[in-house]
């Protein structure tokens, strides 16, 4: 963690997840509830249930192969390049950009010991150009300038303001650019639509104890998407010499993401 993340402070760890101009109602449509992926206390069944069906709709959406064609773009100048993936959770992203790629090499990670060793003992574990690890995101067990990207999908609103912004510093420490791939935060007219419908939602998956998880996790993580500028003023806090860029959007059905690129602007990291 560096010291810019550290003296980001409490104005930080109080940002609404719209950002410090979020409207009075934004502020409401957030909340501190954790997903059952976030939980001690969930079984690792519940949690890989969850795990298995992000994989299953990432498939069926192409969203694996669209995200590592996002993140092989933005190493494009790069021969040989060497991607972190943070929050791995099933891996496929990783998987997508080994078949895509001839001489990536890839580290596959998640927080989740468990997800870590599903991936271990799959097929990607005997992969050549692949290796496993348990990493947190927050505090990156790795040298500075180790990776030229690291990729995190669909898990950036996990982490808390405070920690949101560590992670931008660790990421940009050990690799030149760090590429967020995650949902974008709803207009308050659409997060109160889907707080009203919550409760008829439930009532129709209440039949399937498989979907009922994937269904709270899904609400509880629109509330805690950032917008635009809460990732602006992260990055900030997570140093004055980091940069943003966002890319366009990608197109195609199921949930609006943003893509976002952080990167290091001093003589020792290149963009
Ligand atoms: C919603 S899943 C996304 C999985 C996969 N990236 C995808 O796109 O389908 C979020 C993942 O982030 C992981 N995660 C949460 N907090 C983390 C942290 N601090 N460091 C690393 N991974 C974390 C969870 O264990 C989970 O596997």
């Amino acid at each position: 963690m560096t010291d810019d993340a550290q003296q980001s402070g409490p104005s930080i760890a109080t940002m609404p997840r719209g950002g410090h101009q979020a409207s009075w109602l934004d502020r409401r449509l957030q909340t501190d509830e954790l997903e059952y992926l976030d939980r001690d206390d969930a079984p690792d069944e519940v949690k890989q249930n969850i795990i298995g069906m992000l994989d299953r709709l990432g498939a069926r959406m192409n969203l694996h192969e669209q995200n590592a064609r996002i993140a092989l773009d933005v190493v494009s100048d790069i021969p040989d390049p060497r991607i972190l993936e943070l929050g791995a959770g099933h891996g496929k992203l990783s998987g997508k950009i080994l078949d895509l790629h001839s001489s990536a090499t890839v580290t596959i990670s998640d927080l989740d010991p468990t997800s870590v060793n599903a991936i271990a003992t799959g097929e990607l574990g005997n992969h050549p150009r692949a290796r496993t690890q348990r990493i947190d995101a927050t505090a990156i067990d790795a040298a500075d300038d180790s990776y030229d990207l690291v990729v995190f999908a669909q898990a950036f609103h996990h982490l808390p303001p405070t920690t949101a912004a560590r992670a931008i510093a660790e990421a940009t420490r050990v690799g030149s650019r760090f590429l967020v791939i995650d949902l974008q935060r709803l207009p308050s007219w659409a997060l109160l639509a889907f707080s009203v419908l919550r409760q008829p939602l439930r009532l129709a998956v209440l039949p399937s104890a498989s979907l009922r998880p994937l269904l709270h996790d899904g609400y509880i993580s629109a509330l805690r998407a950032y917008s635009r500028t809460a990732l602006e003023t992260l990055a900030d806090a997570a140093g004055p010499a980091i940069r943003t860029r966002f890319l366009p959007s990608p197109p195609g059905p199921g949930p609006r993401s943003f893509t976002a690129v952080f990167s290091r602007q001093d003589p020792s990291h290149s963009q």
